[in-house]
Protein backbone atom coordinates (compact mmCIF):
# COMPACT_ATOMS: atom_id res chain seq x y z
CA UNK A 1 0.00 0.00 0.00
CA UNK A 2 1.53 3.39 -0.87
CA UNK A 3 0.87 6.40 1.41
CA UNK A 4 1.28 9.97 0.63
CA UNK A 5 2.91 12.85 3.36
CA UNK A 6 1.19 16.39 3.47
CA UNK A 7 3.29 18.75 4.86
CA UNK A 8 1.50 21.97 5.87
CA UNK A 9 4.59 24.62 6.15
CA UNK A 10 2.79 28.06 8.55
CA UNK A 11 5.11 30.73 9.97
CA UNK A 12 4.41 29.07 13.83
CA UNK A 13 3.95 25.61 12.63
CA UNK A 14 4.62 22.45 10.53
CA UNK A 15 1.93 20.40 10.35
CA UNK A 16 2.69 16.80 8.52
CA UNK A 17 0.05 14.40 7.87
CA UNK A 18 -0.32 10.55 6.32
CA UNK A 19 -2.58 10.08 3.73
CA UNK A 20 -3.85 7.11 1.98
CA UNK A 21 -4.24 6.65 -1.60
CA UNK A 22 -8.19 7.92 -0.99
CA UNK A 23 -6.83 10.81 0.59
CA UNK A 24 -8.08 9.79 4.08
CA UNK A 25 -5.85 11.90 6.31
CA UNK A 26 -4.53 8.83 9.00
CA UNK A 27 -1.57 10.04 11.19
CA UNK A 28 -0.90 13.82 12.11
CA UNK A 29 2.35 15.17 13.34
CA UNK A 30 2.63 18.98 14.37
CA UNK A 31 5.90 20.59 15.43
CA UNK A 32 7.25 24.21 15.76
CA UNK A 33 8.53 26.28 12.39
CA UNK A 34 11.40 27.72 14.74
CA UNK A 35 11.37 30.72 12.36
CA UNK A 36 13.01 32.94 13.84
CA UNK A 37 16.41 29.79 13.34
CA UNK A 38 15.94 30.62 9.70
CA UNK A 39 16.39 28.40 6.25
CA UNK A 40 18.64 25.79 7.73
CA UNK A 41 16.84 24.96 11.35
CA UNK A 42 13.26 25.02 8.67
CA UNK A 43 14.19 22.66 6.43
CA UNK A 44 15.85 20.24 8.90
CA UNK A 45 12.30 20.61 11.15
CA UNK A 46 10.45 19.43 7.86
CA UNK A 47 12.91 16.41 7.13
CA UNK A 48 12.58 15.90 10.97
CA UNK A 49 8.77 15.64 11.46
CA UNK A 50 8.54 13.92 7.82
CA UNK A 51 10.44 11.12 8.93
CA UNK A 52 8.97 11.30 12.75
CA UNK A 53 5.52 10.14 11.43
CA UNK A 54 6.62 7.51 9.37
CA UNK A 55 8.31 6.02 12.33
CA UNK A 56 5.01 6.07 14.32
CA UNK A 57 3.26 4.81 12.04
CA UNK A 58 2.19 1.55 11.04
CA UNK A 59 3.68 2.00 7.78
CA UNK A 60 7.20 1.67 6.19
CA UNK A 61 9.55 4.23 4.82
CA UNK A 62 9.84 2.62 1.53
CA UNK A 63 5.12 3.21 1.32
CA UNK A 64 5.93 6.35 1.23
CA UNK A 65 5.20 7.49 -2.88
CA UNK A 66 5.40 11.18 -2.54
CA UNK A 67 5.83 14.32 -0.21
CA UNK A 68 3.40 17.34 -0.89
CA UNK A 69 3.85 20.65 0.54
CA UNK A 70 2.12 23.99 1.05
CA UNK A 71 4.00 26.93 1.65
CA UNK A 72 2.69 30.09 3.26
CA UNK A 73 4.03 32.77 0.80
CA UNK A 74 4.29 33.85 -3.08
CA UNK A 75 5.56 30.40 -4.28
CA UNK A 76 6.87 29.19 -7.96
CA UNK A 77 5.20 26.12 -8.12
CA UNK A 78 6.79 25.01 -11.20
CA UNK A 79 10.24 25.89 -10.56
CA UNK A 80 9.66 24.61 -6.71
CA UNK A 81 10.90 27.71 -5.71
CA UNK A 82 9.52 30.15 -2.16
CA UNK A 83 9.99 33.00 -3.76
CA UNK A 84 8.84 34.94 -0.83
CA UNK A 85 7.09 33.88 2.71
CA UNK A 86 7.33 37.19 4.54
CA UNK A 87 5.22 35.08 7.68
CA UNK A 88 7.71 32.07 7.88
CA UNK A 89 10.70 34.36 6.65
CA UNK A 90 12.18 32.22 3.85
CA UNK A 91 13.14 34.14 0.56
CA UNK A 92 14.56 32.28 -2.81
CA UNK A 93 14.72 28.89 -1.83
CA UNK A 94 14.61 26.02 -3.86
CA UNK A 95 12.63 24.13 -1.76
CA UNK A 96 11.65 21.51 -3.75
CA UNK A 97 15.42 20.54 -4.74
CA UNK A 98 16.61 20.56 -1.03
CA UNK A 99 13.72 17.98 -0.34
CA UNK A 100 14.10 16.21 -3.18
CA UNK A 101 17.67 15.43 -2.38
CA UNK A 102 17.10 15.15 2.09
CA UNK A 103 14.28 12.77 1.63
CA UNK A 104 14.89 10.92 -1.37
CA UNK A 105 11.20 10.95 -2.89
CA UNK A 106 8.93 12.68 -5.27
CA UNK A 107 8.31 16.40 -3.90
CA UNK A 108 5.62 18.72 -5.19
CA UNK A 109 5.39 22.33 -3.55
CA UNK A 110 2.42 24.95 -3.76
CA UNK A 111 1.25 27.59 -1.99
CA UNK A 112 -0.25 27.09 1.36
CA UNK A 113 -4.01 28.62 0.17
CA UNK A 114 -3.66 26.53 -2.85
CA UNK A 115 -3.86 23.71 -0.78
CA UNK A 116 -6.02 24.09 1.91
CA UNK A 117 -8.51 24.90 -1.40
CA UNK A 118 -7.68 21.72 -2.80
CA UNK A 119 -8.23 20.19 0.53
CA UNK A 120 -11.36 21.35 1.22
CA UNK A 121 -12.62 20.78 -2.83
CA UNK A 122 -11.54 17.33 -2.46
CA UNK A 123 -12.93 16.29 0.93
CA UNK A 124 -14.54 19.33 2.49
CA UNK A 125 -16.78 22.28 2.45
CA UNK A 126 -16.54 22.33 -1.45
CA UNK A 127 -16.78 18.53 -2.16
CA UNK A 128 -18.29 17.96 -5.68
CA UNK A 129 -18.17 21.37 -6.55
CA UNK A 130 -15.67 22.19 -9.39
CA UNK A 131 -15.85 25.85 -9.20
CA UNK A 132 -15.01 27.65 -6.23
CA UNK A 133 -12.63 30.02 -4.14
CA UNK A 134 -11.27 29.35 -1.05
CA UNK A 135 -9.99 32.13 1.25
CA UNK A 136 -8.14 31.91 4.27
CA UNK A 137 -7.93 34.06 7.07
CA UNK A 138 -4.95 33.19 9.55
CA UNK A 139 -1.41 35.49 10.56
CA UNK A 140 -1.66 36.53 6.49
CA UNK A 141 -4.69 36.00 4.34
CA UNK A 142 -4.40 33.46 1.31
CA UNK A 143 -6.31 32.46 -1.61
CA UNK A 144 -6.93 29.31 -3.61
CA UNK A 145 -8.65 28.96 -6.99
CA UNK A 146 -10.51 25.97 -8.08
CA UNK A 147 -11.29 25.64 -11.57
CA UNK A 148 -12.62 22.40 -13.41
CA UNK A 149 -11.27 20.55 -10.13
CA UNK A 150 -7.73 22.02 -10.52
CA UNK A 151 -5.71 24.92 -8.92
CA UNK A 152 -5.43 27.61 -10.79
CA UNK A 153 -1.88 28.46 -11.24
CA UNK A 154 -1.88 31.29 -13.35
CA UNK A 155 1.07 32.70 -15.33
CA UNK A 156 4.13 31.89 -13.31
CA UNK A 157 2.44 30.05 -10.46
CA UNK A 158 1.42 32.81 -8.20
CA UNK A 159 -2.60 32.99 -9.44
CA UNK A 160 -4.77 33.06 -5.98
CA UNK A 161 -2.76 35.41 -4.09
CA UNK A 162 -6.12 37.25 -3.02
CA UNK A 163 -4.53 38.72 0.78
CA UNK A 164 -3.26 40.93 -1.44
CA UNK A 165 -5.32 42.68 -3.65
CA UNK A 166 -5.25 46.36 -2.71
CA UNK A 167 -8.91 46.90 -1.00
CA UNK A 168 -8.60 49.20 1.12
CA UNK A 169 -8.61 53.21 -0.26
CA UNK A 170 -4.83 55.30 0.24
CA UNK A 171 -6.35 57.35 2.62
CA UNK A 172 -6.50 54.38 4.95
CA UNK A 173 -3.92 52.12 3.53
CA UNK A 174 -1.49 50.64 6.01
CA UNK A 175 1.92 48.73 4.20
CA UNK A 176 1.34 45.04 4.18
CA UNK A 177 4.07 42.73 4.58
CA UNK A 178 4.30 42.02 0.86
CA UNK A 179 5.19 45.33 0.81
CA UNK A 180 2.42 47.25 -1.06
CA UNK A 181 -0.38 49.61 0.51
CA UNK A 182 -3.83 48.60 1.47
CA UNK A 183 -3.97 44.60 1.16
CA UNK A 184 -6.69 42.91 1.84
CA UNK A 185 -4.21 41.08 4.46
CA UNK A 186 -3.47 44.24 5.98
CA UNK A 187 -7.36 44.44 7.44
CA UNK A 188 -8.65 40.89 7.17
CA UNK A 189 -6.20 38.78 8.74
CA UNK A 190 -6.11 37.74 12.26
CA UNK A 191 -2.67 40.08 12.47
CA UNK A 192 -4.78 42.95 10.61
CA UNK A 193 -7.82 42.49 13.26
CA UNK A 194 -5.57 42.75 16.47
CA UNK A 195 -3.43 45.84 14.97
CA UNK A 196 -6.74 47.19 14.68
CA UNK A 197 -7.68 46.48 17.88
CA UNK A 198 -4.30 47.51 19.65
CA UNK A 199 -4.80 51.02 17.84
CA UNK A 200 -8.37 51.64 19.06
CA UNK A 201 -6.87 51.01 22.86
CA UNK A 202 -4.09 53.03 22.17
CA UNK A 203 -6.43 56.01 20.96
CA UNK A 204 -8.08 55.72 24.10
CA UNK A 205 -11.37 54.47 22.78
CA UNK A 206 -14.41 52.97 25.66
CA UNK A 207 -13.71 49.68 25.10
CA UNK A 208 -13.44 46.09 26.86
CA UNK A 209 -10.56 45.67 24.99
CA UNK A 210 -8.66 48.14 26.99
CA UNK A 211 -8.54 45.38 30.40
CA UNK A 212 -6.87 42.32 27.94
CA UNK A 213 -3.68 41.49 28.27
CA UNK A 214 -2.35 40.62 25.03
CA UNK A 215 -4.78 41.19 22.31
CA UNK A 216 -5.66 38.24 20.23
CA UNK A 217 -8.40 37.86 17.59
CA UNK A 218 -10.22 35.54 19.38
CA UNK A 219 -10.85 38.03 22.07
CA UNK A 220 -11.81 40.66 19.88
CA UNK A 221 -14.53 38.56 18.63
CA UNK A 222 -15.54 37.99 21.99
CA UNK A 223 -15.91 41.23 22.63
CA UNK A 224 -17.94 41.55 19.54
CA UNK A 225 -20.36 39.50 20.43
CA UNK A 226 -20.63 40.62 23.87
CA UNK A 227 -21.95 44.28 21.91
CA UNK A 228 -18.47 46.44 22.62
CA UNK A 229 -18.95 48.97 19.78
CA UNK A 230 -15.33 48.88 19.28
CA UNK A 231 -15.08 45.51 18.57
CA UNK A 232 -17.83 45.28 16.24
CA UNK A 233 -16.70 48.34 14.22
CA UNK A 234 -13.15 46.07 13.48
CA UNK A 235 -14.76 43.05 12.62
CA UNK A 236 -17.30 44.96 10.59
CA UNK A 237 -14.14 46.66 8.79
CA UNK A 238 -12.31 43.10 8.52
CA UNK A 239 -15.63 41.81 7.06
CA UNK A 240 -16.65 44.71 4.74
CA UNK A 241 -13.39 44.20 2.60
CA UNK A 242 -13.06 40.56 2.64
CA UNK A 243 -17.13 40.71 0.91
CA UNK A 244 -15.28 43.93 -1.35
CA UNK A 245 -13.26 41.50 -2.11
CA UNK A 246 -15.35 38.31 -2.93
CA UNK A 247 -17.22 40.78 -4.69
CA UNK A 248 -14.57 41.29 -7.21
CA UNK A 249 -13.16 37.97 -7.30
CA UNK A 250 -17.11 36.75 -8.17
CA UNK A 251 -17.81 39.09 -11.18
CA UNK A 252 -14.03 37.60 -12.77
CA UNK A 253 -14.34 33.61 -12.09
CA UNK A 254 -18.13 32.96 -11.63
CA UNK A 255 -17.47 30.68 -8.92
CA UNK A 256 -20.39 28.44 -7.15
CA UNK A 257 -18.79 28.54 -3.94
CA UNK A 258 -16.84 30.45 -1.71
CA UNK A 259 -14.93 28.66 1.32
CA UNK A 260 -13.97 31.16 4.27
CA UNK A 261 -11.16 29.29 6.40
CA UNK A 262 -7.89 30.03 9.20
CA UNK A 263 -8.67 30.99 12.11
CA UNK A 264 -10.61 34.39 11.86
CA UNK A 265 -13.60 32.27 10.03
CA UNK A 266 -14.02 30.26 13.99
CA UNK A 267 -15.50 33.77 14.34
CA UNK A 268 -18.69 32.60 13.13
CA UNK A 269 -22.34 34.32 12.34
CA UNK A 270 -20.75 37.58 13.64
CA UNK A 271 -18.36 37.81 10.23
CA UNK A 272 -20.04 36.14 8.06
CA UNK A 273 -23.37 37.75 7.99
CA UNK A 274 -21.71 40.87 7.01
CA UNK A 275 -19.36 39.63 4.80
CA UNK A 276 -22.89 37.81 2.88
CA UNK A 277 -24.16 41.61 3.32
CA UNK A 278 -21.52 43.25 1.67
CA UNK A 279 -20.97 40.98 -0.88
CA UNK A 280 -24.53 40.86 -1.64
CA UNK A 281 -24.79 45.16 -1.89
CA UNK A 282 -21.75 44.60 -3.81
CA UNK A 283 -22.45 41.78 -6.76
CA UNK A 284 -24.74 42.00 -9.52
CA UNK A 285 -27.86 39.50 -9.43
CA UNK A 286 -27.01 37.05 -12.14
CA UNK A 287 -23.53 36.12 -10.54
CA UNK A 288 -24.73 35.96 -6.97
CA UNK A 289 -27.29 33.43 -8.01
CA UNK A 290 -26.88 30.04 -6.78
CA UNK A 291 -23.59 31.40 -5.35
CA UNK A 292 -22.70 30.19 -1.81
CA UNK A 293 -20.70 31.23 1.09
CA UNK A 294 -19.77 28.86 3.83
CA UNK A 295 -17.05 28.14 6.53
CA UNK A 296 -14.17 25.82 5.27
CA UNK A 297 -15.26 22.50 7.08
CA UNK A 298 -11.44 20.58 7.43
CA UNK A 299 -10.34 22.63 9.43
CA UNK A 300 -6.39 22.74 10.44
CA UNK A 301 -6.60 19.38 8.29
CA UNK A 302 -7.06 21.02 5.09
CA UNK A 303 -3.51 22.39 4.09
CA UNK A 304 -2.10 18.47 4.75
CA UNK A 305 -4.88 16.53 2.70
CA UNK A 306 -4.06 19.09 -0.01
CA UNK A 307 -0.63 19.05 0.06
CA UNK A 308 -0.68 15.20 -0.12
CA UNK A 309 -3.55 15.71 -2.76
CA UNK A 310 -1.32 17.32 -4.99
CA UNK A 311 0.38 14.10 -6.11
CA UNK A 312 -3.13 12.37 -5.91
CA UNK A 313 -5.68 14.74 -7.57
CA UNK A 314 -3.35 15.93 -10.36
C1 LIG B 1 0.99 35.01 1.63
C2 LIG B 1 0.29 33.90 0.94
C3 LIG B 1 -0.25 32.91 1.94
C4 LIG B 1 -1.07 33.60 3.00
C5 LIG B 1 -1.58 32.65 4.06
C6 LIG B 1 0.08 35.61 2.67
O1 LIG B 1 0.74 36.64 3.32
O2 LIG B 1 1.36 35.99 0.68
O3 LIG B 1 1.16 33.28 0.02
O4 LIG B 1 -1.04 31.97 1.27
O5 LIG B 1 -0.32 34.63 3.60
O6 LIG B 1 -0.56 31.98 4.69
NA1 LIG C 1 -2.80 31.14 -3.19
ZN1 LIG D 1 0.14 42.52 0.53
Amino acid sequence: EKIYIGVDLGGTAIKVGICNEEGQLLHTYEGPTETEKGAETIINNIERYVRLIVEQSPFEWEQVAGVGAGVAGFTNVREGIIIFAPNVGLKDLHIREILEERLGKPIKIDNDANVAALGEAWGGAGKGVENCVCYTLGTGVGGGIIIDGKIYQGFSGLAGELGHMAVVPDLEAIQCGCGQMGCLETVSSATGIIRMAKDAVARGERTSLALVDNIMAKDVFDAAKAGDETAVRIVNRAAFYLGKSLAAVAVVLNPELFIIGGGVSKAGDILFDEVRSVFAKHTPEPVQKGLQIVPASLGNDAGMVGAAGLFLRS
